[in-house]
C-alpha cells in the first residue's frame, strides 16, 4: 500500500489552485488525516465497506470539513463530482473491498468494476469534471503492470484485471495532461494538467524526476 504523505499536497493546492479532495478506498483513514493538515475546503472519502465506514465516521466526527461517503466508489462520483465547484485532488485508492481489513479475500469480488473501480473512476472524473484543472493521484500502479517496483511486483495468487495495463489513463487524459508514472512503494501515476505544468516550469522538473525521488522522500 502506498502512501498519499508521499505527496505534497501544499504544493499541489498552490500550483493547481485545488480546493477540494476526494479519496476513494479510506480504509483506516489515514489518507483524510493527512489530507486534514492541509487547506482544503471540503475533504471526500468514500468507503464500500460499511463497518469500515462507520469507524471512520466516529474518527471524524464533530469535523465538519470531513465527509465520509459509503458505497462503491463510482456510485458515490456519480452522485457527488457534479457538486464540487473548484479544483480537486483525488487521491485513487479503492481496490478489492475489505481486504486490507482482512474481512475478505483478495480475489472474493467477482464484479471488476466493484474490485478494481480506477478505469471506471478515470472516466468518470473525465466526464463529470470538465472545466476543471484537478490533479489525479493514483495509487498501486503494481495491480496494473508489472515493472521495477520498490515492494515488488503484486503478489502471486492476487487475480490480476482482465485487462492489465494502464493505457486508460493515458485514453483518457493523454491528450490533456502530463501522466507520470512513479515505481516508490507500489507504484502511483501523476495525472496534471498540462498548461500548468508547463507553465510551472515543471517540465524541467520531470527531467531530474527519477533523481529527485532518490533524493526527496516526496514524489511531488
Ligand atoms: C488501500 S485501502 C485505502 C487506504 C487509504 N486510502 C489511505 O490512504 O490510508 C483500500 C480501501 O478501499 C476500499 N474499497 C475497495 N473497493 C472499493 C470500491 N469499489 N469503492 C469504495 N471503496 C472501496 C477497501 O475496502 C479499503 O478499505
Amino acid at each position: 500500500m502506498g502512501s498519499i504523505k508521499r505527496f505534497n499536497l501544499g504544493r499541489i493546492i498552490k500550483e493547481y489552485n485545488c480546493d477540494y479532495f476526494f479519496e476513494t478506498g479510506t480504509w483506516k483513514g489515514d489518507g483524510v488525516a493527512y489530507a486534514n493538515k492541509f487547506p482544503f475546503k471540503k475533504i471526500y472519502s468514500s468507503e464500500i465497506i460499511p463497518e469500515i465506514a462507520q469507524r471512520a465516521r466516529a474518527r471524524f466526527s464533530g469535523l465538519d470539513n470531513i465527509e465520509i461517503l459509503e458505497g462503491n466508489s463510482t456510485d458515490v462520483f456519480k452522485a457527488h463530482l457534479p457538486n464540487i465547484k473548484g479544483n480537486c485532488i483525488f487521491w485513487l485508492d479503492a481496490h478489492f473491498p475489505g481486504a486490507e481489513e482482512g474481512i475478505n479475500k483478495y480475489n472474493d469480488y467477482e464484479d471488476e468494476q466493484v474490485k478494481l473501480p480506477l478505469e471506471e473512476e478515470i472516466n468518470q472524473i473525465k466526464s463529470l469534471r470538465k472545466g476543471y484543472t484537478d490533479v489525479i493521484l493514483i495509487d498501486d500502479l503494481r495491480i496494473y503492470e508489472t515493472g521495477n517496483f520498490a515492494s515488488g511486483n503484486m503478489p502471486e495468487g492476487i487475480l490480476p484485471p482482465k485487462r492489465r495495463n494502464s493505457l486508460f489513463v493515458n485514453e483518457a487524459f493523454g491528450k490533456t495532461h502530463k501522466i507520470i508514472k512513479s515505481f516508490r512503494d507500489e507504484g502511483y501515476i501523476l495525472v496534471l494538467d498540462n498548461e500548468i505544468f508547463t507553465k510551472n516550469n515543471t517540465g524541467i522538473r520531470k527531467t531530474f524526476f527519477d533523481l529527485r525521488n532518490k533524493l526527496f522522500k516526496q514524489i511531488y
